[in-house]
């Protein structure tokens, strides 16, 4: 199976591309728009403000910075809807019909990019909840803890939403003859018994994999490679992620044996992904979904 890499803005490479040319899409954009743009780069790798909130050091361990999704304007909330509905206009015509796209979202962004992808042609089929702790949320107001020690301003945050859609089946086309005529329309199961359920247990991404690709928002291998195995029904097709970052993904991807294509608008991270991904698909990963029903995930366990 192979795997391709472009640096490229993905919204003029989207735009390039030819019609049908993908079957699914995993990814994880930058959120809020801004948060990957070159000037709040630019700030975190300075580790100056912004919208990456430079974290305390905790028992001597240094913590990564983490982008703050509350000090967006009501204009950059309104900006997040345009970009995704423009991404998603871009990206209809170069999937098959019936592909699945899967988009990491933060739950105070999600409602705009699921409308945003639903008004650029696609379906909304759900979303599934990343369980684990990103230590985000929770804290007591800024300079006044010891005087409101029972107070939170936030919830504190245990999972992650990836949105998932679909682009509409071809014609009149039922599941059954989408996945005979283009291998998409419907989801793969875990297993004969069971489908993939909209809750899964995961984890921080492991040392192991931030030592190969650093990058800020690396996401961990036993959570990209289910969702991708889930996202392709016939165990066959090319996997899009956009916004590879890392690399992850296409890594993800290309160890369960598909064909993946990823876009990086950064060359620093473009350069860090094409040295990773090979390193990243090789990583032992742990398996939750092979964890016993009774120990599946439960909210207030979520692993860290
Ligand atoms: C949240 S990160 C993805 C992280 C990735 N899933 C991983 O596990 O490493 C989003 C990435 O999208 C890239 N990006 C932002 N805008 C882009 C664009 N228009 N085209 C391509 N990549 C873009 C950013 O530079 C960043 O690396």
């Amino acid at each position: 199976m192979t795997y391709t890499t472009h640096l490229a803005n993905c919204f003029e490479w989207l735009a390039a591309q030819p019609e049908h040319s993908f079957h699914a899409v995993l990814t994880d954009p930058p959120y809020s728009v801004v948060d990957f743009s070159p000037t709040e780069i630019e700030k975190m790798r300075h580790g100056v403000g912004g919208i990456w909130r430079i974290p305390m050091e905790i028992g001597g361990s240094v913590r990564r910075p983490q982008p703050r999704f509350t000090v967006l304007t009501t204009e950059q909330k309104r900006q997040v809807y345009q970009y995704f509905r423009d991404w998603g206009q871009v990206l209809n015509p170069t999937l098959v019909p019936g592909s699945h796209v899967l988009v990491a979202t933060n739950v105070l962004l999600s409602s705009r990019v699921q409308t945003a992808l639903e008004d650029a042609g696609f379906e909304y089929r759900g979303q599934i909840l990343r369980l684990y702790r990103p230590f985000r949320g929770g804290d007591r107001p800024k300079g006044a803890e010891e005087q409101y020690p029972d107070v939170a301003v936030t919830l504190r945050g245990a999972h992650e939403p990836w949105l998932l859609f679909r682009k509409p089946l071809a014609g009149k086309l039922r599941v059954s003859d989408n996945l005979a005529r283009w291998g998409t329309g419907a989801l793969r199961r875990i297993n004969r018994e069971k489908p993939f359920v909209d809750v899964l247990q995961s984890e921080k991404t492991p040392k192991a994999e931030r030592d190969i690709a650093d990058h800020p928002t690396i996401k961990p291998q036993s959570l990209l490679r289910p969702l991708a195995r889930l996202l392709l029904p016939m165990g066959h097709g090319v996997i899009l992620d956009p916004f590879m970052g890392s690399g992850a993904t296409v890594a993800a991807a290309h160890s369960q044996g598909f064909d993946a294509v990823g876009v990086e608008l950064d060359e620093h991270f473009y350069g860090v992904a094409v040295q990773a991904i090979p390193a990243l698909a090789a990583v032992q990963a742990r398996d939750f979904l092979a964890l016993p029903d009774e120990e599946q995930p439960n909210p207030l366990q979520a692993a860290d």
